[in-house]
């Protein structure tokens, strides 16, 4: 089922999320909506609480558009290390019509598990490296926007205010 995707300034956004604790029906379901939800909006990343639900699931894919779809499903997702450094254009679903370079690290290496309930570890760069961050925050209560510089972050509330945020 696609859900409705939470945009700026809704306060779930800004909550940490819960980590998961046990993997039930529920949250498969919740799994299964959050790829529908991605692939449809489209988006290469989206994390629960942008659906409203406050738990650390993320889900990404970054495969290219005639390519096969690579879903990565992770619970409770941990940056184990990060090293160099991008600084890359990045939008957001809940943030819409804004986007902006942030600085992350070039390469992560992340902990979780996997939807049965094994832990995993994913070797991430470039471009799947920037979505584990920017899930990852979401997860913290942190969108892309909280890592901008003062005068940027200004430049977006700004703008923010123009489409209807207060
Ligand atoms: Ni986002």
């Amino acid at each position: 089922m696609i859900r409705h995707i939470l945009t700026f300034p809704d306060p779930v956004l800004k909550k940490k999320a819960t980590p998961i604790t046990v993997i039930t029906d529920e949250i498969r379901q919740l799994a299964n909506d959050m790829a529908e939800t991605m692939y449809d909006a489209p988006g290469v990343g989206l994390a629960a609480p942008q659906i409203g639900v406050s738990q650390r699931l993320i889900v990404i894919d970054v495969a290219a558009k005639d390519d096969a779809p690579q879903l990565i499903t992770v619970i409770n997702p941990v940056i184990i290390h990060g090293e160099g450094e991008l600084y890359e254009e990045e939008g957001c679903l809940s943030v819409p019509h804004f986007s902006a370079n942030v600085k992350r690290h070039a390469k992560v290496v992340v902990k979780g598990l996997s939807l049965d309930g094994h832990e995993r570890v994913w070797h991430a760069d470039d471009l799947l490296a920037i979505a584990f961050q920017h899930e990852i925050d979401h997860l913290d209560g942190i969108l892309f926007v909280d890592r901008l510089s003062p005068l940027k972050r200004e430049l977006f509330l700004k703008k923010a205010k123009k489409w209807g945020a207060p």
